[in-house]
């Protein structure tokens, strides 16, 4: 069975990047109910910044971190995924720093020779306003980039009228109507449900 992690990188478990991340599951779960899905929330693990000491690049390539903290947790989800979608929130044009965090201590799987290598990804970007979700989307993708894995995007919904990454908004599509308690970003979802589909698709293609 091909499993999909998904990860909440906001502090916040239910707000925005949560909203986009169920939004994915709605679209995997369009396509298939016999994937794995493993949702993680970031705040729910503690995980110490990396502090640049090393011991990573020298067999066994281990993380003296890790002893301390909850990365194990992450890792025995994480190496053995498929796909992995990440929907981060936008502070000050990039990720939040529990993502920062997570990404820094992710080096050892990539210094094991590539562990993530060919997993499908897909970023995901949670905003306060319409513009600054790129720098948040970019960071993400140099993660994936950097551990040798499939960057996708939506390609499933309207060409003209839906954008290829999913980047929701506190203010709707009038710039200055912020959005009210209750109300969704309606196109940022419909994007993220589709890059959901995308992924899941794309799994099963290569299933064959
Ligand atoms: C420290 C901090 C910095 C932020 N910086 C920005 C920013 O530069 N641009 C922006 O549009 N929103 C910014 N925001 C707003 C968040 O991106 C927005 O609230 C988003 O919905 C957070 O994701 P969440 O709802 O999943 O927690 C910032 C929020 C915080 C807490």
């Amino acid at each position: 069975m091909k499993t999909i992690c998904l990860i909440v990188g906001s502090p916040r478990k239910n707000k925005s990047s949560n909203f986009l991340i169920d939004k994915a599951i709605e679209g995997i779960r369009e396509v298939s109910a016999d994937f794995k899905l493993n949702k993680i929330q970031i705040i729910d693990y503690s995980i110490t910044p990396c502090n640049g000491c090393d011991a990573c690049l020298r067999p066994p390539n281990d993380c003296p971190l890790t002893e301390n903290d909850d990365i194990k947790k992450i890792e025995e989800l994480i190496l053995n995924t498929d796909a992995l979608l990440i929907a981060a929130p936008n502070y000050f044009g990039s990720v939040s720093s529990q993502i920062k965090t997570f990404i820094d201590r992710s080096r050892p799987w990539k210094m094991k020779n590539y562990l993530l290598k060919d997993v499908i990804f897909a970023p995901l970007a949670a905003t306060g306003l319409r513009n600054g979700g790129e720098g948040v989307i970019a960071d993400l993708i140099n993660f994936a980039l950097i551990h040798g894995m499939i960057v996708v995007g939506n390609a499933i919904g309207s060409p003209v009228l839906e954008g290829n990454i999913p980047i929701t908004s506190l203010q709707k599509h009038k710039l200055k109507e912020f959005i009210g308690k209750d109300e969704e970003d309606e196109l940022g979802g419909k994007i993220a449900k589709d890059l959901g589909k995308r992924v899941a698709e794309l799994l099963k293609k290569f299933e064959k």
